[in-house]
This record gives structure tokens, C-alpha cells and sequence, in this order.
């Protein structure tokens, strides 16, 4: 039987030596991952007796929708019109559960209302399965695009074109969706990875609109992936740290 960890390839020799491609879709869906699973933990203990604790984890899951459907979205949008151009019809798979996750979405949207204007266990615990449901299906569906959308895009196009590609999706995403999203691609990126991301930001963004970034960073990361991120940056571990006066 194959299953999805078929299309994982294995570790090769050959490719070890190779630079890593333009990879579309591999650290957004880091984020998305963390965020999921971070978003089901909380809705899966969920005391419905808390109020606080209701409405707040109900914004994280309401915000976590937002973002699958932004994110589909601009793949959508953006992506799949590349793939279609290499190989019409190469997108019918992903884009038919696409359309089925737009109505997962909205059906855990009216799920999550119905809980939170009043709550109980069971419906609690029937979002928390529906939840968990969504968050599985997606997780095959990414595993999919990171393999066979993936090696399409790879075999049609160099990583110049892939970059202009990706550089039209970071133009489509407005101002919250960018914090929300350097928020958990920062919690989720390893420390390379997130360093690069870091580098990056630092060449587009002003001195002083960087330096608050930093201080998210410092805020969310634990102290070794912090040092790590400083020490890649250049900069010194303590300068960030936020003042406790
Ligand atoms: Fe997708």
C-alpha cells in the first residue's frame, strides 16, 4: 500500500551537494503545521467553564482559518497558474481539496461561533474532532504539494523564476496577515532557515521597523534558538531583550 510517506525521498548522495531549490511551499507549511497542531492542543483542552480561555483560544482558531484561507487562496491565485502553464490539468487534484477545504473551513468557522456564544463539552469536543479531521486532511494535502507540485515546478522553471513567483505572493499579503505569518514561521523555521529569513527582512525593512521585529523574535524564542538567531544577524544575544522596568 503506498502511503504519504512514499513521496518523501530518501537522502541522496547526489543531491546532498546540491543548493537547496526555491522551495514555494516547504516553510510556509512549517508554519501552517505548528499553527495547527499548537491551535488543536489548545482547542482539545478547552475549559468551557473559562470564559477567558474560550474566547481566547476561539480568536486563535478563528485567525488560524483565516490564514488556511488566505494561504489557499494565493495558491490559487499565484501558483497554480504556474503549473498549469508547464502542465494543464497538473493542479485538478489539489485544487478539488482546495474546494473542499474552503468548506471545512467555513463549517468550522460556524462550529467555533456556536461555541463560543455558548459553550459546552460537547460541543467543545465536536469542534475539537472536526478540528483534528481538517488538520489531518491538511497535513496529506501538504505533504502532496511539497512533493508532486514541487517537482513540477522544479522541472519547469529555474529558481530566478520561482523567486519572481514567490516575490507576487509576499506582494498579495497584507500587513496582519504578514505578522501573523513571521509569527509562526519564526516559532517553526529550524535555526538556518530562520536566520536567512531574518537576513532578508533586515535588507527590506527600515532600521527601526527591524529592530521591533527582533524583539517579537526574542520574545517568542527560547533562549538557544534566540542566541542562534542573534549570533546569525551579528548582533548581541542581550540587545533585543525586552526592559523589565
Ligand atoms: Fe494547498
Amino acid at each position: 500500500m503506498n502511503t504519504a510517506l512514499d513521496t518523501i525521498a530518501p537522502p541522496h548522495a547526489a543531491n546532498a551537494a546540491r543548493p537547496p531549490r526555491q522551495d514555494l511551499y516547504t516553510p510556509i507549511h512549517r508554519a501552517l503545521r505548528l499553527f495547527m497542531c499548537d491551535t488543536l492542543g489548545r482547542v482539545g483542552r478547552l475549559d468551557v467553564d473559562e470564559p477567558r480561555e474560550v474566547a481566547q483560544t476561539l480568536d486563535q482558531l478563528d485567525t488560524l482559518l483565516d490564514l488556511c484561507h488566505r494561504h489557499l487562496l494565493h495558491e490559487n491565485r499565484i501558483v497554480h497558474p504556474a503549473i498549469e502553464a508547464l502542465q494543464p490539468g497538473g493542479t485538478q487534484r489539489v485544487a478539488a481539496e482546495h474546494q473542499q477545504h474552503l468548506e471545512s473551513i467555513a463549517a468550522l468557522r460556524s462550529e467555533s461561533a456556536a461555541v463560543r456564544a455558548a459553550p459546552d463539552v460537547a460541543a467543545a469536543l465536536r469542534l475539537y474532532r472536526h478540528l483534528a479531521l481538517f488538520v489531518a486532511e491538511n497535513f496529506m494535502h501538504m505533504q502532496l504539494e511539497e512533493s508532486a507540485h514541487n517537482a513540477l515546478l522544479w522541472d519547469g522553471y529555474g529558481d530566478a523564476e520561482l523567486g519572481v513567483v514567490h516575490q507576487r505572493i509576499l506582494a498579495s499579503v497584507g500587513p496582519v496577515e504578514q505578522a501573523q505569518t513571521l509569527r509562526w514561521l519564526t516559532l517553526a523555521l529550524p535555526p538556518a532557515e530562520r536566520a536567512q529569513l531574518y537576513a532578508e527582512l533586515q535588507r527590506h525593512v527600515p532600521p527601526d521597523a527591524f529592530a521591533n521585529l527582533l524583539v517579537g523574535a526574542r520574545e517568542l524564542l527560547d533562549v538557544g534558538a534566540w542566541t542562534k538567531l542573534a549570533g546569525a544577524l551579528q548582533r548581541p544575544a542581550v540587545a533585543a531583550a525586552p526592559s523589565l522596568v
